[in-house]
């Protein structure tokens, strides 16, 4: 099997960037946030707090993340619920990275990541793929862009699916969000020593997927 790693900060456009190059190299595309996410929405359904790891690590033996694959992408279920939808709400993004930070959280989803990856060709993105799920991943990619590109990108994601966003506000919420998925103890999101960089504050949608293939073609 074939592995590329993707990882780099919220809101670098690696996902949508990352599922179009998938596409084009016929890989699964595995979008890890999205389980992150569905842990959090979780713990929120439930009133717990998210930052509090005890509660968090406690409640786990309760939820099931799965993933499952239509014709228009990876769908993420929790507890046999479709929430592919609810957990892009912003206040899951918080809870999320908040969670994300919870060792047992990171244990628990882990072998989900490396089970997919021993099956398929994937192209999955991440924080620690490169660095802790897939260290032997044939491709590592470090994807980042500028937090004030980032920020626009966001607010105009949020906008085009009607939910309405501010941009000092995203901005702020993108710092503190780097801020804390740097520096935790568990996995921090730093690029692997072996992974390739790839800013794309400079390019658009179409330019850093081609750039993002020629990467991976280089070393096919
Ligand atoms: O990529 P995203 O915004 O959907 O990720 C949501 C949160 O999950 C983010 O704050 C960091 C965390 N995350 C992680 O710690 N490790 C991953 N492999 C993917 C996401």
């Amino acid at each position: 099997m074939f592995s590329i790693a993707i990882d780099g900060p919220a809101g670098a456009g690696k996902s949508s960037v990352a599922k179009e190059a998938a596409k084009a190299l016929g890989f699964v595309y595995v979008d890890t946030g999205a389980l992150y996410r569905a842990v959090a929405l979780y713990m929120l359904r439930h009133g717990i707090t998210p930052s509090d790891a005890e509660a968090v690590e406690a409640a786990l033996p309760a939820v099931t993340v799965d993933l499952r694959y239509e014709p228009d992408g990876q769908h993420v279920l929790l507890c046999g619920e479709d929430v592919s939808d609810a957990i892009r709400m912003p206040e899951v993004s918080t809870a999320a990275s908040d969670c994300s930070a919870v060792p047992a959280v990171r244990k628990f989803l882990f072998s989900l990541q490396t089970g997919m990856a021993e099956r398929y060709d994937v192209l999955m993105d991440g924080r620690d793929i490169g660095t802790v799920v897939l260290p032997n991943a044939q491709v590592k990619i470090f994807l980042t862009a500028s937090a004030e590109e980032r920020a626009r990108r966001r607010c105009r994601q949020l906008k085009e699916k009607g939910v309405e966003a501010d941009y000092e506000k995203t901005l702020r919420e993108i710092r503190e969000r780097d801020e804390q998925d740097m520096n935790r103890e568990t996995a921090p999101l730093k690029p692997a020593e072996d992974s390739v960089l790839l800013d794309t504050s400079e390019l658009d949608f179409r330019g850093s997927v081609e750039k993002l293939l020629e990467i991976v073609r280089e070393r096919m």
